[in-house]
């Protein structure tokens, strides 16, 4: 008799979500597609570039304040024995906290939570130097965050990071209820390392989300790659551009696929059909945007108390340490 592997059923699982999300999401009006799907091996790598462009000045903000910070962190957040990273990317940023750790006996535990796979792998390339005890979820961040509080044991100390803006990323209310999910996988006195991005100018803003090589574009319709490919859907490429608007009364950047002509839509895989009109776009992800103090507010209305905040002084971004209370 065949056996089918708890990962085969894992990824049969996870295809049907994908399918069924898809659908749902795509029927909804304005049309979107969940920004967490954008990350497959292909999107995961436009990102890493989109990391590098001279117009994206996120990635090397938050680096600048790591580097500069990492150790004020570690001495303000005490006693941690077992460090989290939502969403680690490339573990670059991971690496340069890691750097200024204190010396200790033992290693310390490190989770890292990723929907994608080779997210996760590049992240244990990057830290394989370092002396931690290292364990990778393939999950989205609850379940991941679930899985912390289950595997922690008796661990003194932890510390969740939250890098990258991937809090702008949620809509509000959203962003609220994952913010009381990460203080509930907590105990009090635990420490919590987020970094989101500052309002600033318009342009920059614009150039940041639709940069001028393209390279953003392609990781937003690299969504519609992989729906043909994964779903069997029959979206013509070229007959969506991607556009990023600045949606000053909500403070977010919103990415949209806009088409260009009317078009019928099937994707296979989701029993979905319908007809896309000319101009019609469907919404990939929004990015908002915070200030020093709305973030701190935001923490202080889900459970945290501000440590500590740092904020860059050539790209307006802000890093912030808090502790659960
Ligand atoms: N957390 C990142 C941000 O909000 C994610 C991101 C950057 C992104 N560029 C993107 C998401 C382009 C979708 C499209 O900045």
């Amino acid at each position: 008799m065949l056996t089918k592997t708890a990962s085969a059923t894992d990824a049969v699982a996870a295809q049907a979500q994908f399918a069924s999300d898809v659908a749902y999401y795509l029927a909804l009006h304005p049309r979107q597609l969940p920004s967490r799907y954008l990350y497959d091996p292909l999107g995961s790598a436009l990102f890493e570039v989109i990391c590098r462009l001279p117009w994206y000045g996120l990635t090397r903000a938050e680096n600048r304040l790591l580097t500069a910070h990492a150790a004020d962190v570690w001495r303000s957040a005490r006693g941690v024995e077992t460090l989290v990273e939502l969403g680690p990317g490339s573990g670059e940023k991971l690496a340069v906290l890691l750097a200024a750790a204190p010396t200790r006996p033992k290693p310390l535990d490190v989770h890292l939570v990723d929907v994608s796979a080779s997210a996760l792998a590049q992240s244990a390339q990057t830290l394989r130097a370092a002396n931690v005890n290292l364990m990778s979820h393939q999950a989205d961040y609850e379940a991941g965050l679930v899985r912390f509080a289950e595997a922690r044991g008796t661990a003194r100390g932890a510390l969740i990071a939250f890098l990258g803006s991937n809090l702008g990323n949620f809509d509000s209310p959203g962003r609220e209820e994952f913010l009381r999910a990460i203080r509930a996988a907590l105990r009090p006195g635990d420490s919590f390392l987020i970094g989101v991005d500052v309002i600033k100018d318009e342009a920059e803003l614009i150039n940041a989300y639709d940069d001028p090589l393209g390279v953003t574009a392609a990781f937003n319709r690299n969504l519609l790659v992989r729906i043909n490919r994964e779903l069997g859907g029959n979206f013509a490429l070229s007959e969506f551009s991607h556009r990023a608007i600045w949606n000053a009364e909500n403070s977010r950047v919103e990415m949209h696929l806009c088409s260009r002509s009317r078009q019928p839509i099937r994707i296979a895989e989701s029993k979905c059909e319908f007809i896309i009109e000319a101009d019609e776009s469907i919404w990939t992800e929004s990015s908002y945007k915070f200030s020093p103090t709305s973030l701190a507010e935001l923490l202080a209305q889900n459970g945290f108390a501000l440590t500590e905040q740092w904020l860059d002084d050539r790209d307006p971004f802000v890093l912030t340490l808090a502790v659960a209370i």
